[in-house]
């Protein structure tokens, strides 16, 4: 069964909007485990637009669940990790006008600088996934560089409008699952995921984990964000139960 680790970025993006103390994403991250979720996912830009050093370093200390940091290919990120030592690392492209991660890491084209990186990660402890489009290459590259895991990318997905570009990004996602399962990869999946469109994506075979931030954030002003987050576990849960029956 999938899994879910929710993404506090923005729990944290709402504090720095007044450069105040509140909320704190270290208690969003202790009520997103009582909601039960299996993992918190944190990105530490570059240029702490949201996440600070001090949420990754107290999360990573009082949370029962694996902490997933986003991070990206920067040295001073890399030692910041290699000090913090997450159980996960999901290695992302950055750019500081973006508003979000705007595509995936470009694992062919930067496989030297990610295998170095990825082997000071392991030595570290440190499971190592890459964000990547859903993309065959990528998905080689990805593995060639030593991963552990690939993060798919559901931007595309998310963006999707007619039912036949839906089906197009879906068939691409089972396409990039295949070829990370031949390789031995553990198959991730987040970005634009939403309590609308969660479902066929949920019903893909063999996605372990969704990363999954700013939809159930969104809701959480209605219902907290425990509560937000039981709801994501049961469509999860739901739509893969069905696709076996
Ligand atoms: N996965 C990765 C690698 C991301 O960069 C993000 C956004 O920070 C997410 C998942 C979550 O995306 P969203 O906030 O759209 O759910």
């Amino acid at each position: 069964m999938a899994q879910l680790n929710v993404n506090i970025d923005h729990v944290a993006t709402i504090r720095q909007a007044r450069g105040a103390n509140e909320p704190d994403p270290v208690w969003a991250a202790v009520e997103c485990e009582l909601g039960g979720a299996a993992g918190i996912t944190m990105h530490l830009r570059e240029d702490r637009r949201h996440i600070q050093d001090r949420d990754v370093l107290l999360v990573r200390e009082t949370a029962k669940v694996l902490v997933n940091l986003e991070m990206a290919i920067a040295e001073p990120i890399v030692k910041f990790a290699l000090r913090t030592k997450p159980d996960q690392a999901t290695l992302v492209p950055e750019r500081r006008e973006e508003l979000t991660t705007e595509g995936g890491l470009d694992c062919v084209r930067q496989q030297k600088r990610i295998a170095e990186i990825v082997k000071r990660l392991h030595r570290a402890g440190i499971e190592v996934s890459a964000f990547i489009v859903p993309d065959v290459k990528q998905v080689a590259a990805a593995a060639k560089a030593g991963c552990d895991a690939v993060e798919l990318h559901t931007g595309m997905y998310a963006n999707a409008r007619t039912g036949e570009q839906i089906n197009r990004c879906l068939h691409q996602l089972e396409e990039a699952r295949d070829v990370a399962w031949e390789q031995g990869l553990v198959v991730h999946a987040g970005h634009g995921l939403t309590y609308n469109n969660i479902g066929p994506v949920a019903a893909l075979e063999g996605i372990e984990d969704f990363n999954i931030g700013h939809s159930i954030v969104s809701r959480s002003v209605f219902v907290g964000i425990r509560e937000a987050t039981r709801e994501m576990i049961t469509l999860i849960d739901k739509y893969a139960d069905y696709i076996r029956q």
